[in-house]
């Protein structure tokens, strides 16, 4: 048991947690949630959930974590087995290894635009906009960059350029070479560099951005964005879809619900401080999510097309900010290729930072509950999202598809999971005093009460809101593609189970 790997240092494990937690969530998905539900309007709801949540929540990952950790178990089947002597308990920690390894195969794809472009945006590779035309002609050329790149346009079949697909294998490629060289010489090791270079490529975007004055017309500024973001709107509080946005964007970002803060945080000693080392990863990424990733492409866009323009431009697609609204927006300022390489190296590294904690799960899987070696088990993942890429690489409407499923719904579904084992079933005060072995910090009562009684009401509520809110309409909506990546993803749940069966089959033998 003394075998497991650990961290280095308490400054690398925070920077791999806040590596964790800061990704494409906070700089493309950030923006578009609060940009399309209102700006001010959202912020409420937000903060609200981050409170009641998305803490509360990061102290019990990283409990259940040591917890797992210091008797063996590095993913959420052992863990929940740890903490709940029943055969079913085991089985449902499948959530917490497949949900990640499925996200991770279409977060990897999308990462590995984000290196194409920085490089694109380096080379002068980006379109010149048409002069005086209106937003959306400004806007057509970077969207067929965009489209030929990835292959979009077909209704079934997408047809990826040669480069999406070769900048995918050598994003997977460095993915599997940190993942293979283990947890501090490999993870730890690339948050070192990859984090205060993002936050240094962060910092500089968002001055450039927010002191780019009146670009092409008196009537729109960066400025206005932010007032558009910061002024709350009570009115709009009782607007059920905002409530539901806001939350599941809390998960999102903060990458608590998935089982990758579990693993991570499988690999402290018993007796290291969680209390606030999970507040000051949760407090990196809020910085990183509202201060920078909301001084970036929001008011990039306000800037140049003004605040109606960018609030349909984030409404159009969860790329168009990113991809046509940033390359367009950068092409138009001084210095633009820098800012370009230095707008999608930044995601590039926020992105790489996310997917290894995606993939450690089931990598952790393998290792201590199969038994493999580390390398042995950083391939064969790195083989297994290989395989499954070729879906969202291939298929239209797939990566949309695994989103909603892993990424939104499974998300909930795993946090009322563990938070009924851990609180109700393992036992509140039990939890309590677990989480606050070791501590550096007191954590106040008040999250006693939140965790027992307001996450899992708030949870549950999420989820009768989703009904309440079309969803089925959403579930019903079905076409061949929709049907392969759903055959799909419950063929990959059927794998882990057996997996699960057998691997404790295995133990309860020896
Ligand atoms: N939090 C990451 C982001 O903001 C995504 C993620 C989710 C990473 C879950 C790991 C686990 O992009």
């Amino acid at each position: 048991m003394t075998s497991r790997q650990r961290w280095g240092t308490r400054v690398g494990l925070i920077l791999a947690m806040a590596g964790n937690a800061v990704g494409l969530g906070n700089f493309l998905r950030f923006p578009v949630q609060a940009a399309s539900n209102g700006g001010g309007a959202f912020m409420i709801p937000y903060f609200i959930s981050f409170l009641l949540l998305g803490i509360p929540l990061m102290w019990v990952e990283w409990t259940i974590g040591r917890y797992g950790g210091t008797r063996g178990h590095g993913s959420t089947p052992g863990m929940f087995q740890a903490l709940w002597e029943h055969p079913v308990a085991k089985y449902l920690g499948v959530i917490g290894v497949v949900g990640p390894l499925l996200i991770v195969v279409y977060y990897t794809y999308v990462e590995s635009w984000t290196l194409a472009f920085s490089l694109f945006a380096l080379a002068g590779k980006f379109p010149q906009p048409p002069e005086g035309a209106g937003v959306a002609s400004v806007l057509a050329p970077y969207k067929k960059l965009f489209a030929d790149f990835i292959g979009a346009g077909g209704s079934t079949w997408m047809r990826p350029s040669l480069w999406a697909y070769l900048f995918f294998l050598i994003t997977l490629g460095l993915n599997v070479w940190v993942l293979s060289r283990g947890i501090s010489r490999g993870i730890e090791a690339l948050a070192k560099v990859a984090m205060p270079t993002l936050f240094l490529f962060a910092v500089l975007l968002a001055i450039r951005v927010l002191t780019l004055g009146h670009p092409v017309s008196p009537a729109y500024g960066p400025w206005e964005a932010m007032n558009f973001l910061w002024k709350p709107q009570l009115e709009k509080l009782g607007d059920w879809k905002i409530w539901l946005a806001a939350a599941g964007q809390i998960f999102f970002t903060l990458s608590v619900g998935m089982g990758a803060i579990h693993t991570y945080a499988s690999y402290l000693k018993e007796k290291d401080d969680i209390a606030l080392s999970g507040l000051a990863t949760a407090a990196t990424n809020e910085f990183a999510e509202v201060v920078l990733g909301a001084s970036i492409a929001i008011p990039a866009a306000v800037a140049f097309f003004g605040l109606t323009a960018a609030q349909e431009i984030a409404r159009s697609g969860a790329f168009s900010l990113g991809f046509f609204s940033m390359p367009a927006a950068l092409t138009m300022m001084p210095l633009g290729r820098l800012f370009g390489f230095l707008w999608f190296g930044l995601l590039f590294f926020a992105g790489i930072t996310s997917s290894v904690a995606l993939s450690q799960p089931a990598v952790a899987f393998l290792e201590d509950e199969l038994k493999w070696t580390r390398k042995r088990s950083a391939y064969t993942v790195g083989a297994f999202i290989f395989l499954s890429a070729h879906l969202p690489i291939f298929l239209s409407g797939a990566l949309d598809e695994l989103d909603f499923w892993l990424g939104t719904f499974g998300i909930v579904l795993f946090a009322l999971v563990e938070t009924v084992i851990f609180i109700w079933i393992f036992g509140a005060d039990r939890a309590f005093q677990e989480m606050l072995k070791g501590a550096d910090i007191q954590i106040p009562r008040f999250f006693y009460y939140v965790l027992k009684y307001v996450t899992p009401v708030m949870l549950m509520a999420i989820m009768l809101g989703w009904f309440a809110t079309g969803w089925l309409d959403t579930i019903r909506k079905a076409n061949t593609v929709i049907w392969i990546t759903r055959g799909y993803i419950l063929l990959v749940i059927v794998l882990g189970l057996f997996m699960i069966r057998r691997a404790f089959a295995k133990k309860e033998a020896s």
